[in-house]
């Protein structure tokens, strides 16, 4: 029977970080990973012949921890094109060019956004990201659904949409009346405050050159045959000496770097604990298409156009230019999310392209109708994620359960990116999480 010090479950980047810390203190570990692949939500793939980043890609100033690892193993970043006008559908259904941050709305409509930014500003100053449960007013908070609190701040429906889409379909992946305002509030202090959300250029700031699952890649690299893949863990039996995974690695300690909706694949012996087991039923998923669009120019560069488009009310909410760094072809990414995803999904795949290119051309003009290649990325389909981009509570669970989730159990470890404070659902926080698991054992 193989015995080691540490197992680690999952091979993302955060058990891929526990591991590597682990390794270089001196430790034993062995890596079991499910799929047939490294890197989790991180998959940089060729489609079609275009390489591209189905899963997590953007690098923003803020995600510290993730900079210095892309430091440590020698990868370099390019940033997101950015020149010319960006687009915006408002509520009247009429396209408008902008340059800067702020939409072309009415000015009502855009001193309530200014106002709304400066309250959740303000609320995010308050709120350590680590302990979201512990800033004043934080039960209150967690009790209203993010959509009941705005109608309470205002009465421009506009601005309410305008400030939902940068927490709702842009980064929970639910809709706004599903969670509450204070998973709002930790989104935007996980990521430094609310006007960073708003700031795409600072947000969607930068790239890796060859693709961001380079990551776990490099790492899993360093750790050799150390990490098993193909290997799906179904059980872990532990006492307080030790543990067996899957019947067959004996350890002192396994680490669960799967995310928490996940961990109830795994059979405990004994249970877990009944707190444990109800906490990350109060956690979900949300849902997105990445959808990746690909001319053979990228056309709307000569229009003057930078590539960046927004609407509350189109089915695809956002759209870039993200082109890579060494391709002469145009690549547009675009994401539809919540209960627009589950309309798109309800379409025959060529209705829903017909949908989705129909956006694309509101937003660009008709060119936008003839790619060269079209891809959908569709996490909700893939066993080991089941969703995207992270997971998060329902309205209540983050003050109620949200300290579990980190709570080890006996042997027992747990984190991804899900349950990270700074970096919360990015590779920054799978990163901080990673670390903290090793510190933790070491
Ligand atoms: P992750 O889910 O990656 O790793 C868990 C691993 O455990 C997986 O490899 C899984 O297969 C494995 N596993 C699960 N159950 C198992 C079991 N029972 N046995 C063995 N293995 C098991 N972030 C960012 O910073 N910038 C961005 O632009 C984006 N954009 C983005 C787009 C899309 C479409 C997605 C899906 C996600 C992003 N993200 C992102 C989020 C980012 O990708 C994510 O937060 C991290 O990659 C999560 O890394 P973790 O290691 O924490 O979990």
């Amino acid at each position: 029977m193989p015995t080691t010090d540490v197992v680690v479950v999952g091979a993302g980047v955060t058990g891929l970080t526990a591991a590597t810390r682990l390794r270089r203190a001196g430790q034993n570990v062995v890596v079991l990973e499910a799929r047939d692949r490294i890197g989790g939500r991180l998959w940089t793939d060729e489609v079609d012949g275009v390489r591209l980043e189905l899963g997590g890609q953007w690098v923003s100033p803020d995600q510290t921890a993730l900079l210095e690892t892309l430091d440590e193993l020698g990868l370099e970043t390019f940033a997101r094109y950015r020149e010319g006008e960006s687009v915006y559908v408002g509520r009247d259904g009429v396209r408008r060019t902008f340059a800067g941050a702020s939409f072309p709305v009415s000015a009502h409509t855009e001193s309530e956004v200014d106002r709304l930014t400066g309250i959740l500003d303000k609320l995010t100053a308050q709120m350590d990201p680590l302990h979201p449960w512990d800033m004043p007013g934080a039960a209150e908070l967690d009790r209203i659904s993010f959509s009941s609190w705005l109608e309470q701040q205002s009465d421009d429906p506009e601005a309410r949409d305008n400030i939902a889409l940068y927490i709702g379909p842009a980064m929970l992946t639910k809709p706004a009346h599903s969670f509450s305002a204070l998973s709002a509030v930790l989104m935007a202090a996980s990521a430094g405050s609310f006007t960073h959300l708003v700031d795409a250029d600072f947000i969607l700031d930068r790239r890796v050159k060859g693709g961001l699952q380079q990551v776990p890649l490099r790492l899993a690299e360093e750790l050799g045959d150390a990490v098993i893949t193909g290997t799906p863990v179904t059980s872990i039996e532990y006492t307080t000496e030790g543990v067996l995974v899957n019947g067959t690695w004996q350890a002192r300690r396994v680490i669960v770097a799967v995310p928490p909706t996940l961990v109830s694949r795994i059979q405990f012996t004994p249970n877990l604990p009944p707190v444990h087991m109800q906490a990350r039923q109060h956690t979900s998923f949300g849902i997105v298409i990445k959808l990746h669009i690909t001319y053979p120019t990228p056309f709307w560069r000569e229009d003057g156009l930078s590539g960046t488009a927004f609407s509350p009310y189109q089915v695809v909410h956002e759209a870039y230019d993200n082109t890579n760094h060494d391709d002469t072809r145009g690549t547009l990414v675009g994401f539809a999310s919540d209960e627009n995803a589950d309309a798109l999904l309800a379409l025959s795949p060529d209705e829903r392209k017909a949908r989705v290119l129909d956006v694309l051309a509101t937003y660009y003009g008709e060119k936008a109708l003839h790619p060269s290649a079209y891809y959908e990325s569709r996490w909700m389909a893939e066993e080991w994620t089941a969703g995207a981009y992270a997971v998060s509570f329902d309205i209540g669970g983050l003050t109620r359960y949200g300290a579990t989730l980190r709570q080890p159990v006996g042997p027992i470890s747990f984190g991804t990116s899900d349950v990270a404070g700074l970096g919360f659902q990015h590779v920054d926080g799978a990163i901080r999480i990673g670390r903290m698991l090793a510190e933790a054992l070491l």
